[in-house]
């Protein structure tokens, strides 16, 4: 297929990126302010420049992973979520729609409201935050705008990630440099190994799936348990890291506490394996291992 990843210096869009030229299939990958190798710029607020390169590559599928991801930043500028999160895809998924490409939208554990995890895909959405409103909202907008539409639900996601700022890897440095961490033992979810995301998301491109698949790790458990075998796995002094309440770190938005994705779904329809979270964190050690003794 020929692919467009819009957001491809993320950390999904990474992952896809690598996956899609793994399999073969050709990949076009967007940037917005960090640009990765090989990527083109694309600002997801600009419609017409979202259709204009849509129209000029006439790719077979677009993976929407472009985001306003930091919750705690769309909390306090709820526009500008609005535009990038919802208003974005739904440009993006619009001009997918005239070309007759299929289209992947990204959205999160967080447009459910975090009393009932783990949660399967009709399940009722109620987000608690503007960054989960904007994710629901634009679900909405892009399953109403074409039918070859898939929705990917994920949650926590980690693995070896050019930037190196996801969870797991917060963790190994403050390990390692012997910081304090403090981590909330009240959020329980599914981490998500980012490889497993991108293989699982081809797959149900390739097999034309449409309609709403939670991809997530197979295992649900709190994020300072989560901690503590990342330490664990990669021989770290975890002792450092400290459980606490999420209501003490004061954070700006709320956030789904009892969550964790219910990935029966997927595990009926795909091959790709979705592995525990002591599986996806030894298959990043084993990635990042040998680049670090490069780097
Ligand atoms: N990571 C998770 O745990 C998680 C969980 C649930 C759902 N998701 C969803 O999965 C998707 C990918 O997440 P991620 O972890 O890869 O996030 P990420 O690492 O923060 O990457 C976000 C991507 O969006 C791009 N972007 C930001 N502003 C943009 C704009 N104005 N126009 C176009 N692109 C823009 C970024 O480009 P630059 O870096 O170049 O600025 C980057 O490529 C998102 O839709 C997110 O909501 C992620």
């Amino acid at each position: 297929m020929r692919a467009l990843v819009i957001g491809a210096s993320g950390q999904v869009g990474g992952a896809l990126c690598g996956e899609l030229a793994r399999r073969g299939h050709s990949v076009t990958g967007t940037h917005a302010r960090v640009a990765a190798p090989g990527t083109v710029p694309l600002d997801l607020a600009d419609a017409a420049a979202v259709e204009r390169l849509i129209d000029g590559l006439a790719p077979d599928w677009v993976f929407c992973a472009g985001a306003l991801t930091h919750v705690d930043y769309c909390e306090g500028h709820p526009e500008e979520a609005e535009r990038l999160n919802r208003d974005g895809p739904r440009a993006a998924a619009r001009a997918a729609a005239r070309i007759g490409a299929g289209f992947v939208f990204y959205s999160s554990e967080y447009v459910f409201d975090g009393t009932a995890g783990p949660y399967a895909e009709d399940d009722r959405p109620n987000p608690l935050s503007v960054y989960g409103r904007t994710k629901w909202e634009a679900e909405l907008a892009v399953r109403d705008a074409l039918t070859r539409c898939l929705v990917v639900r994920t949650t926590v996601v980690y693995g070896p990630e050019r930037q190196e700022k996801n969870f797991v890897y917060q963790v190994i440095r403050c390990c390692r440099a012997g910081e304090r961490m403090l981590v909330p033992a009240d959020q329980v979810s599914s981490p998500t190994y980012s490889g497993d995301l991108a293989a699982a998301s081809v797959e149900l491109a390739v097999l034309g799936a449409t309609g709403t698949f939670h991809i997530a790790g197979r295992s649900v458990l709190d994020r300072y348990r989560f901690a503590g075998l990342a330490a664990q796995v990669f021989d770290l002094d975890g002792t450092r890291l400290e459980p606490v309440s999420t209501a003490s770190l004061g954070q700006r938005a709320p956030r789904p506490l009892r969550g964790g994705l219910n990935v029966d779904r997927a595990r009926r329809t795909l091959t790709t394996p979705l592995r525990s979270a002591r599986e996806g964190l030894e298959t990043m050690r084993a990635t990042i291992a040998p680049q670090e003794k490069l780097g």
